[in-house]
Order: structure tokens, then sequence, then C-alpha cells
């Protein structure tokens, strides 16, 4: 199926590495444009350079995701490089590390969580909306998690929370935009294998996959083939959604 994503100009939050990365590369394979931000520039330049040796029309912003200076610049200059800006792709997060119960969490983890998380996804999400609207089209694909569904683990209420929330500035985006040819939507992958959760045990990665339906963990080429085709213009009647990917697992089985 061809997805009809040559000449669109695509953005993603976190692309260095991990599933951003995965976004640009399915994007780029289809004849997208992709610009990644990252916070990580020789990762981000790095990953440039891996995409461009593919064929892939590459190029990154370095810049915390967080911040709505490096948002209004990178948009800016995006939109003067290339004259448009077709899809969004929400990814930039961050590990739980370390989890701590709701009764011992301090303030400041709970808010970088949702600064990090949330923030970012509303202040990318609202720069892109006059641009797309220009173009009668666009794309805005979060990311929640499977917490979302299910509350995590006991330790990760502020990540549950803050992807809860994307779900949330999710639904009630899509009912503003849609109207403008913008579609939001969003995803709630279950572990998948990237850096995010190296940190984790040879235990703990070992009950991930054989408590897992499907019995292994998520690649991250999975969950960048779903948006692939939720930015095409066969997806244009999906909206407000979220689109779970969790191998049929729902949640954290901790017991
Ligand atoms: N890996 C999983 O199991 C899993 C499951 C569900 C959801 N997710 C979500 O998917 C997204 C990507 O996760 P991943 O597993 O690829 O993680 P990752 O750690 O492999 O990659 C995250 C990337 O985001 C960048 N980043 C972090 N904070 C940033 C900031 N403030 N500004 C700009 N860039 C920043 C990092 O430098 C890194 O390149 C996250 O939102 C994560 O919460 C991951």
């Amino acid at each position: 199926m061809d997805l009809g994503l040559s000449g669109r100009v695509a953005l993603m939050t976190g692309g260095a590495r991990g599933i951003g990365l995965a976004h640009a590369r399915a994007l780029g394979r289809e004849g997208a444009v992709v610009i990644l931000n990252d916070l990580d520039a020789q990762a981000a330049g790095q990953a440039v350079d891996r995409l461009r040796a593919e064929g892939i029309q590459a190029d990154f912003h370095v810049g915390d995701a967080t911040d709505p200076q490096v948002v209004e610049h990178t948009v800016t200059d995006v939109l003067s490089g290339h004259g448009r800006l077709d899809i969004l792709v929400n990814n930039a997060g961050i590990g739980v590390k370390p989890a701590a119960r709701v009764e011992e969490m301090p303030f400041e983890a709970w808010q970088r969580m949702l600064h990090v998380h949330l923030d970012s996804t509303f202040l990318w999400s609202r720069a892109v909306v006059a641009p797309m609207r220009r173009n009668g089209f666009g794309r805005i694909i979060n990311t929640s998690s499977m917490n979302f569904t299910g509350g995590g683990r006991p330790g990760v209420a502020h990540y549950s929370a803050a992807k809860a929330g994307i779900v949330g500035l999710t639904r009630t985006m899509a009912k503003e935009v849609g109207t403008y040819g913008i579609t939001v939507n969003a995803i709630a992958p279950g572990y998948v294998a990237t850096e995010l959760i190296a940190q984790f045990s040879a235990d703990m990665m070992e009950r991930l996959q054989t408590q897992n339906p499907v019995g292994r963990l998520c690649l991250p080429e999975e969950v960048a083939a779903l948006a692939a085709f939720l930015c095409s213009g066969h997806a244009g009647f999906i909206n407000g959604e979220l689109i779970c990917m969790d191998g049929g697992r729902r949640d954290f089985y901790w017991g």
C-alpha cells in the first residue's frame, strides 16, 4: 500500500534513537523529509548520517523538547527551510528511574515527568496547528503507554499520569482541529525494546516477555509502522483514537 507520504515534512521529538528514530526511518522510507529533534546532539547527528546513507532526506535540530523557545525556533526553521510541516510525532520521553510510591515521591520528580511528556506534547502540538491548517492537512501522533490503560506498577504514578494526560489532550484536540484536515491520535505501546528499559534487571526482562501474550517485547519498528499508516491519507477518518500496541497485555502484572 502506498502511504502517499512523498513530499511530506515530518518532525519527531526525541528522534535520535529508539522509537523516535524508528519513526524517522519509517516515514523517511515512505518519502517524507524527516527532521529530528533531540537533546543529544551527537546521537542526533549520527542518526541523521545513518538515515541519509539509507537514502532518506533527514536533518536535525538539537534542543530540549520542553523548552517553548526551542519549539518555536524549530518550527520556524522547518517552515522557512521546507515551506511546510505536515507531520508531528510527539515522542520524546524519559524512564521512571528511580521509581517512587506516591507517598514518597518528590514533587520535583512528579513535575519533571509531566513536563517532559505532557507539557512538551502540548507545546509542539500547539505550534504546528497554524501551518498544518494553512495546508489543510496535518497528522499529530502522540505517545502514550500501556501504563495509561492499567496504571503500571507501583512507583510509576507520575509516568502513568503523564501518559493518561496525553490521551486527554489527544481526544480533545482531535475535536478542535478535525475540520482543518488535521488528525490527532495516540499510540500506547507496551514494553518496547529500547534503551529506555535497558535499566531493567535480567529477571524483570524475562518476566516482561513471558508475561506478554505474544511472548516478547514490542519492536520500535512496529510502533513506527502503525504511526506511518496513521500519517497517511488512508487514515483521515481515524481521529482522537488511542491505539494500544501491547501484545494484548494491557497492564504490568506485578504480583
Ligand atoms: N520503551 C518502552 O518500553 C516504551 C513503552 C511505552 C511508551 N514509550 C514511550 O516512547 C517514547 C520513546 O521512548 P524510547 O523507548 O524510544 O526511549 P529512548 O530513551 O530510547 O529514546 C528517547 C529519546 O528522547 C530523547 N529525549 C529525552 N528527553 C528529551 C527532551 N526533553 N528533549 C528532546 N529529546 C529528549 C532522548 O535523548 C532519546 O534520544 C517515550 O515517550 C516513552 O515514554 C516507551
